[in-house]
């Protein structure tokens, strides 16, 4: 029998504060989970890199090789925003956040939504409230940048399909023409086994880890049944084979989200592909109470990046308005991955005491109070330490 090692106390972090609130969000991050990790022994050591947008219009530079391995070393990878109105959308996008997400093989996108004590819901919840997570497969379906549009006068288009990911390479061509001669575009939308496979364990084991026996694996087999179908059937079929503790249900993205506004409380984990994820949990982050407070991690066998879901919301950056509630509960979901449980307990606990006992006017700007985003932080961090 061997005998565990020791275990780990120190941690290097790498973090892009990125654009826009990303700064001030990522500080008040940082500051809380340093506390809770050193109530947990560990010492976390940041590690700064500049991209975003800003960088970019200053260097020309979006996100050098140089930059991703040297990130690789790192034992996670905290994100702030990107993006700006000053730079053509998609550029960054891609440049960054979809580079990181392949570069690393970030094949989960977990994206947890619960409903915090005192903060306003859209729709009832009832007592039981909402605590459902989207898995979002990460790294194909209509993401992989497999795309091309026609010259103007249209008639052909040629898209080479080649492309490196964890686990396989892609080789191919599309080829295509229309008559009579129009512009057109083609994106292309790819599922694989393997991609397909492993999101479906990764979602049943966080579905036995809450401590349930289902999961919703959401699709539109009915109007795409190559991609999506085989997404369900791939899923399904993993799910029958390998977890006889879970079983699945399947529900249409369309349905889902009409059910998901009547009844939010009624779902659990959301099995997702690229697409549907995304757009499923921007919805769910709206039914718990907002972006403010949706905390999201890109997970992978190599380096994981964790990152609130909201963008770099450019009209209230420098104000003091920003909520950091998703940022540091995205440090929470960080420190629980490379193996802190305890300090990512107890800052989930510091953000749902903090919001159950402050009075009105002490809460975030978001939810009607006059707490500035560094004060929001310095009230959670208090909370930690009493
Ligand atoms: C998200 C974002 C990104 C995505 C964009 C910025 C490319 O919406 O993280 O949900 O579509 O994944
Ligand atoms: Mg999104």
């Amino acid at each position: 029998m061997s005998l565990p090692g020791p275990k780990k106390s120190k941690f290097d972090i790498a973090v892009i504060a990125g654009d826009g609130i990303g700064p001030e969000v990522i500080a008040e991050a940082r500051k809380v989970s340093q506390v809770a990790a050193s109530l947990d022994g560990a010492a976390l050591e940041w590690v700064e890199y500049p991209f975003g947008a800003s960088h970019y219009l200053e260097t020309d530079e979006i996100l050098p090789e140089s930059a991703i391995s040297e990130m690789g070393g790192a034992d996670a990878l905290l994100l702030g925003a990107i993006g700006s109105p000053l730079v053509k959308p998609g550029i960054l996008e891609r440049g960054i956040l979809l580079t990181l997400r392949f570069a690393f093989d970030q094949y989960v996108n977990l994206r947890p939504a619960k409903s915090l004590p005192n903060v306003p819901t859209p729709v009832p919840l009832g007592a039981k409230g909402m605590d459902s997570v989207v898995i979002r497969e990460n790294t194909e379906d209509l993401y992989m940048g497999l795309g091309a549009v026609s010259d103007l006068t249209g008639g052909s288009l040629e898209c080479p399909l080649d492309l490196e990911r964890g686990g396989y390479s892609m080789r191919g061509k599309l080829n295509m023409s229309l008559a009579p001669a129009m512009p057109f575009a083609a994106q292309v939308a790819v599922s694989t086994g393997h991609g397909v496979e492993r999101i479906a364990r990764y979602a049943c084991e966080a579905a036995l880890s809450r401590g349930e026996s289902r999961v919703t694996i959401v699709t539109k087999s009915n109007a795409a049944p190559a991609l999506y179908g085989f997404f369900e059937d791939t899923a399904k079929r993993v799910i029958d084979s390998e977890y006889p503790a879970v079983k699945w249900d399947v529900a249409n993205v369309d349905a889902l989200c009409y059910h998901l506004v009547r009844n939010p409380a009624a779902y659990g984990v959301l099995l997702c592909p690229n697409l549907f994820g995304d757009i499923v949990s921007d919805l769910q982050a709206g039914l718990a109470g907002g972006l403010g407070t949706a905390a999201g991690g890109n997970i992978g066998d190599g380096l994981s990046m964790f990152e609130p879901v909201h963008g770099s919301a450019p009209d209230i950056a420098g104000t003091g308005r920003a909520n950091p509630i998703a940022a540091i509960l995205s440090g929470a979901l960080l420190l629980r991955h490379i193996g802190l449980p305890d300090a990512a307990g107890r800052i989930e606990s510091a953000v749902s005491d903090y919001l159950a006992s402050s009075p009105p006017v002490g809460m975030p700007v978001e939810f009607g109070g006059g707490s500035s985003c560094v004060e929001v932080g310095d009230a959670i961090a208090k909370k930690l330490n009493g």
